[in-house]
């Protein structure tokens, strides 16, 4: 042992000690939380699994190494203790080997649960997911800050609790990360998410079925293209009702015993030729006439994501983008022809997001200047705040870097802007009895006005200031 003691008392030896000591102490720190699933981050276990090795093992390559080169070194100047004193503790070698080894060790134990504890916290947290990989996770931040889940943690629906899906989504996370790192990684970034966790297990853990199922009214807000932007409503009666009595848009497709599955034949699940419903008493198939048996692809099951696939991502085409901000008072409705100037501005190419930021406030003003002097010297003021709205909509929306375009991201909730419903709604999946999927405007709501100035309804019901879409 003797002439170990001494070969490791050099510096290379010493720093692979500190690395072998600080890596296990961390990694001792890492374990229970990585095994026991207490966190759902994969990015941790990345860290525990992916880069803790690599510094682990490095040092404990430098311990024999750092001995080899002093064994070498002190070979050949002759220096090299042709005896060794026994082990004991007065070998003052062994003495500074081990408070070397103590103090490293306790210097760690210190400093390393500190790190790990608010790593594990980090990890987990809303900024790491959205803002660690800025560029990558930038369209997905910015919809996820505006929308209705931007309380919920990203994990929460990404990965969700227990072991099983935590240990799935670290062998992504590690795809992922070297994706990052290589720059490999798809622009835009695909979706339907293949690997995604069923609703079940996710969205349940929030909405239970026994909870959602009542009605309710919306309210969608439009600014025509006129001169005016004349703004018309649309009160719609949604009826999301009887999640738990098989009735209602819940109740049909997931109410108890049913189950629905079909088949896409595109990646973005956008066309769906085939379309199975396994109801209490009774099976049908739907299909369209150039469908092919069992649909040619892997059927799915229907859950919450095949129609809200964007409860938390949402992007508006600019029409729609214009008609909430306008309806939010951002962008004046009393400038002549605002919305469809916008519109059309909003509709140019713009390759970055710096180009973007000059040309599109820009142009609102110019349209003024050129087409409204009077009113543009008058009004200077709300013009130029309005066009800035113009580019929030843009900047909402658009994302250069990740290729994300209009209409990249398709809703399925809904059947104007993108297919959405219709697509197994569009009256032509058809069964062998001719009976097809309904297309009845009033089997998914009731109209109670469309497009209307000043709807009765909205009067009677005592609507004053409704909020839009
Ligand atoms: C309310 C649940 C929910 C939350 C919270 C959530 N997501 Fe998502 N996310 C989804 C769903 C659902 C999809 C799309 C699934 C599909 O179409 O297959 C998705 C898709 C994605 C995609 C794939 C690209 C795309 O747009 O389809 C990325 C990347 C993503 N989310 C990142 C994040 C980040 C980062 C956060 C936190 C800032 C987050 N998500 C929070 C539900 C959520
Ligand atoms: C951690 C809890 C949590 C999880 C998980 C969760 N949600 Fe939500 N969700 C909420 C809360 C809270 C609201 C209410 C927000 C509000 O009222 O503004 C909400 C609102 C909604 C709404 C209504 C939005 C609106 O326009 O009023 C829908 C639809 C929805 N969630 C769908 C989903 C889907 C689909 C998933 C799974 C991908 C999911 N949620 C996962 C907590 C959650
Ligand atoms: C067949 C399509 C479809 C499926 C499947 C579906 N939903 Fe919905 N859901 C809708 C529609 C349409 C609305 C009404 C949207 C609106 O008001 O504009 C809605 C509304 C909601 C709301 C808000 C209304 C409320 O009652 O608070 C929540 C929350 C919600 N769904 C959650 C879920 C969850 C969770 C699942 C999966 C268990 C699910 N949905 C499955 C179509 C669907
Ligand atoms: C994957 C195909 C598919 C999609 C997408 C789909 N549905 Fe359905 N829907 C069905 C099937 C299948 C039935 C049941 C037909 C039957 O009873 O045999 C159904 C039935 C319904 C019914 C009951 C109709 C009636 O006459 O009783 C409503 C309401 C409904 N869907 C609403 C929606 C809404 C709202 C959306 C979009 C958010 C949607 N569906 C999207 C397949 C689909
Ligand atoms: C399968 C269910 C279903 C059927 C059938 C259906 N709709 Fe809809 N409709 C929806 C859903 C879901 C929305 C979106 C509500 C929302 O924005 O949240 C919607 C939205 C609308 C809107 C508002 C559009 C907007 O600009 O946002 C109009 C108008 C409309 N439907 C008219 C009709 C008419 C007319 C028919 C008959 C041809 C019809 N719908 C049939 C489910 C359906």
């Amino acid at each position: 042992m003797s002439p170990l003691i001494h070969l490791s008392n050099n510096w290379i030896s010493l720093v692979g000690v500190v690395l072998v000591t600080t890596t296990t102490v961390l990694w001792l720190f890492l374990l229970p939380v990585t095994l026991k699933g207490e966190t759902e981050n994969p990015y941790l276990g990345m860290v525990a699994f992916l880069t803790i090795p690599g510094p682990f093992f490095g040092g404990l390559m430098l311990i024999p190494l750092g001995m080899w080169l002093k064994r070498r070194r002190e070979g050949h100047t002759g220096i090299y203790p042709p005896e060794f004193p026994t082990l004991t503790w007065s070998n003052p070698e062994l003495r500074k080997l081990v408070y070397f080894i103590g103090a490293t060790t306790v210097v760690n134990v210190v400093i390393g649960s500190q790190v790990a504890y608010s790593a594990v916290n980090y990890m987990d947290s809303v900024s790491f997911c959205g803002k660690t990989c800025h560029t990558v996770m930038e369209p997905e931040f910015t919809a996820y800050q505006d929308s209705p889940h931007s309380r919920v943690e990203c994990v929460k629906c990404h990965i969700g609790p227990g072991a099983g899906w935590f240990v799935k989504s670290k062998l992504s996370g590690t795809r992922q990360l070297l994706a990052v790192t290589f720059k490999t990684y798809p622009r835009p970034i695909p979706t339907p998410v293949h690997n995604l966790r069923p609703a079940r297990e996710t969205c349940e853990a929030c909405h239970w079925p026994q909870k959602y199922g009542e009605d309710r009214v919306r309210v969608i807000n439009k600014f025509a293209d006129d001169e005016a932007n004349s703004l018309t409503k649309t009160v719609l009666l949604m009826k999301i009702g009887g999640g738990n009595h098989g009735i209602g848009i819940h109740g049909t497709h997931l109410g108890p015993g049913v189950t629905i599955r079909y088949a896409a034949s595109d990646e973005q699940r956008q066309n769906i030729p085939w379309v199975e419903y396994n109801g209490p008493g009774r099976q049908t198939l739907y299909a369209t006439a150039d469908a092919k048996p069992n649909g040619g692809g892997a059927p799915r099951e229907m859950d919450c994501m095949d129609c809200h696939n964007r409860p938390s991502h949402s992007y508006d085409l600019p029409d729609r983008g214009m008609d909430k901000a306008m309806a939010a008072g951002l962008i004046s409705n009393t400038l002549p022809f605002a919305k469809k100037k916008a519109v059309e501005i909003l509709k140019g190419n713009y390759p970055t997001r710096d180009e973007a930021a000059q040309k599109i406030p820009a142009a609102f003003l110019k349209y003024y200047q050129d087409t409204y002097p009077g009113i543009y010297a008058q009004r200077q003021a709300e013009i130029t705040a309005s066009a800035k709205q113009v580019l929030a909509v843009w900047n909402r929306n658009i994302f250069p870097e990740m290729k994300v375009a209009w209409g990249a991201y398709p809703i399925n909730i809904g059947h104007t802007d993108y297919p959405g419903c219709f697509r197994c709604h569009d009256g032509g999946h058809n069964a062998k009895d001719g009976k097809s999927i309904s297309q009845d405007c009033n089997a998914c709501h009731n109209l109670l006005a469309m497009d209307e100035a000043a709807p009765k309804i909205l009067t009677d019901l005592g609507v004053v200031e409704s909020k839009t879409k």
